[in-house]
Parts: C-alpha cells; sequence; structure tokens
C-alpha cells in the first residue's frame, strides 16, 4: 500500500456545504476504492491523507490534482510499502479546522500554515528535477548518478561589461533578473531545465528527443530580447542586452555533486563542457548561436545549418566541427 500526504489551497471561497460535499463525495468514492484517509480545511488550506493501493491512491491523486477547486499543491510526504493503514476506519473523514474550537486546534493551523509558506518558498529556490524526485516519494540525497544523453546550453550575456560599465548597481540587478527571467521561462516553456546561473549566464539541459526545441528556445529568447531592446528608451542598457548560446549533445553524468555542506544535483561530462566552449566561439565567429554536431544529427525540423569550420574543443584530440543556423535572429555579435 501506498499514503500520500499533501497540502493545497482553494483556488475561490467555498461555502461550508460545499466544503462538505467534497467531504460525502470523497468518503463514498473511496470506500468503494478501500481507499482511508483524512481532509482537514481551514481557511484556505486543504491538509490531506490518502492511503491503500498503490494504483488507487496514484489514480485518485491525479484526479484531485485536476480538480479546479484546488491549486498550489505541495506534496508533502509519499509512503511506499505501508502495510498499516493510520486511518482503517476512515475512508475520508472530513474536518472542518474553522468550525473547531479546541485550543489545540490554532497551533495545529500555525504549523500547517508554517509548512505550506516555507515550501512553496523553498520550491522557488529547488530544480524542477527535485520537486520530481521529492513528488516520487523519493529522498533526492539517495539517488544513484545516471549516464544519461542530454541537450546542453550554456548562455550569456554578450554585453555584460559594457552593460555594467553604463549602469548603476542597482540597474545591472535588475537587467540580470530581466535577462535570468525570459531565459528561465522560455526554456522552461520549451520543457527544458535550468540547472545553474553562472554570473551573467546560464546551463540548462533538455532531453535529447528534444534538439529542435533546444534550438527553438534559443531563436524565442532572442526575439525576447530584440523586442526588449526595441521598446528601451534611449540610453536604456537594455538597449545593449544580447546573448550568445552554445548547445551540444551527449552523454553526462547526472546525480548529485558537492558536499554535506552544499549539494547540486547537476550533470557533468563532454558535452557540458562542449556547449560551455561553443557558447564561448560565438564571439569568435560572430554568431549568436552555436552548435555541435551531435545536435545538428538530432534534429527533425528543416533548419538551414551552416557550417563554421573546424575548432579544437577542450578534452577532444580532434578538431571538431560546429555549426550555427541561417536565421533572421541569430545574429552578428561584432558591433556589440
Ligand atoms: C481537496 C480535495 C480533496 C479531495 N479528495 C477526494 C478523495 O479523497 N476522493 C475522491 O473520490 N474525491 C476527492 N476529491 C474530489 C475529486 O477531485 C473529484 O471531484 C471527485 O472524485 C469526482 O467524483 P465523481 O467522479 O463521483 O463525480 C477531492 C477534491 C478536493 C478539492
Amino acid at each position: 500500500m501506498k499514503r500520500i500526504i499533501y497540502i493545497s489551497r482553494l483556488t475561490n471561497p467555498l461555502s461550508i456545504k460545499e466544503m462538505e460535499q467534497i467531504g460525502i463525495t470523497s468518503s463514498q468514492n473511496n470506500r468503494a476504492l478501500n481507499i482511508t484517509g483524512l481532509l482537514v480545511y481551514f481557511e484556505r488550506l486543504f491538509f490531506q491523507i490518502i492511503e491503500g493501493d498503490d494504483e488507487k491512491v496514484d489514480h485518485l491523486f491525479l484526479k484531485i490534482g485536476q480538480d479546479p477547486r484546488h491549486q498550489d499543491i505541495i506534496r508533502l510526504k509519499t509512503d511506499y510499502d505501508v502495510d498499516q493503514r493510520l486511518f482503517p476506519a476512515w475512508s475520508m473523514k472530513t474536518i472542518n479546522l474553522d468550525s473547531n474550537v479546541d485550543e489545540l486546534v490554532r497551533p495545529i493551523k500555525i504549523l500547517l500554515q508554517a509548512v505550506t509558506e516555507s515550501h512553496t518558498i523553498i520550491e522557488q529556490y529547488t530544480q524542477p528535477t527535485i520537486l520530481k524526485i521529492l513528488n516520487n516519494g523519493v529522498n533526492p540525497l539517495g539517488v544513484i548518478p545516471i549516464r544519461v544523453e542530454k541537450i546542453i546550453l550554456f548562455s550569456d550575456i554578450v554585453s555584460y561589461s559594457a552593460i555594467s560599465e553604463k549602469s548603476t548597481i542597482e540597474d545591472v540587478f535588475l537587467i540580470l533578473n530581466t535577462y535570468f527571467e525570459i531565459c528561465s521561462r522560455i526554456i522552461l516553456d520549451k520543457g527544458g531545465e535550468v540547472n545553474k546561473l553562472l554570473g551573467d549566464g546560464l546551463m540548462a539541459y533538455f532531453d535529447v528527443e528534444q534538439a529542435d526545441d533546444s534550438i527553438q528556445a534559443c531563436l524565442d529568447i532572442m526575439q525576447e530580447l530584440r523586442n526588449l531592446r526595441n521598446s528601451a528608451s534611449a540610453h536604456s542598457p537594455l538597449r545593449l542586452l544580447h546573448s550568445g548560446f552554445g548547445l551540444a549533445q551527449g552523454t553526462v553524468i547526472e546525480g548529485n555533486m558537492g558536499s554535506n555542506f552544499k549539494t547540486d544535483y547537476t550533470v557533468i561530462g563532454d558535452a557540458v563542457n562542449i556547449a560551455s566552449r561553443l557558447e564561448g566561439l560565438t564571439r569568435e565567429v560572430n554568431r549568436s548561436l552555436v552548435l555541435s554536431e551531435s545536435l545538428k544529427q538530432s534534429t527533425k525540423s528543416p533548419w538551414v545549418f551552416v557550417s563554421l569550420g573546424k575548432y579544437s574543443l577542450k578534452g577532444k584530440e580532434k578538431n571538431m566541427e560546429v555549426y550555427s543556423i541561417e536565421h533572421d535572429l541569430v545574429t552578428s555579435l561584432k558591433d556589440i
């Protein structure tokens, strides 16, 4: 058996009657599925525990997750191999803490609110991969490193020193955040994941099937930066905001790196070094996007590739042919 514990937030206020109806429906449905548990609600929060057969619990949790009456679902814990139910007699005992005047209830409410708040904050600082691992009920610290094929993206701001010279430190902070916001949103939207922010750049990765998405993500970022430059006022440093991109595909090791004091869940390997080097090459070859042969071979869309010649890349004995694409957004970096 399995047990899932989560908290969530009510989307819009519901009447007591509507809340009670959730409890009644849950109880009826769960009885038929031999699922037991507890649903606590107060103010705008739900706290629920569901337990039963693995598949039934997973299926129910998926269904509950799609219910528009609540949002911001945070899975606190998944227990596997449960051999004893916590609430064997309750098909879904529903408790309205707001109607309870017991003095013990207040600290419980405060505790649940604090847990919700701290989890919401921590999620902002946590990589999606780690959240996924946690949501599967696994402790990420115990995850064994794996060999995987990934597409690695490196990007950084081309004109960073010029921007820094022309701006106050507060403006630089704002510009960096604007840049990271645009990059992260688009990379996420295209199915990638930002792994690290690196000064004025970042490292992200995509699954191997996403070669076209990774290129499209770079183009979408370039488009948004172009819009931003064009709409910025005449003396704004945003008019200088350009980015270079390096994309490479290869085998990497994905796993925990670091110490007991600071751990990163990251990837290491040739493809990471190559993507970083390709991003660095953008200045030399005067193109805002440079990509590896392996990535080119994984694409399916009809991109117009151009060879930029052979370059020596760190860790590679032979010079490697590198490419870019013909596209209005892939610009020269010469006069930036
Ligand atoms: C916070 C919350 C908890 C819920 N818990 C359960 C539950 O334990 N069991 C259940 O069948 N439905 C639960 N629901 C309702 C489901 O999302 C869904 O509306 C319901 O299962 C549909 O039932 P029906 O197929 O009988 O119409 C819950 C909904 C919310 C908002």
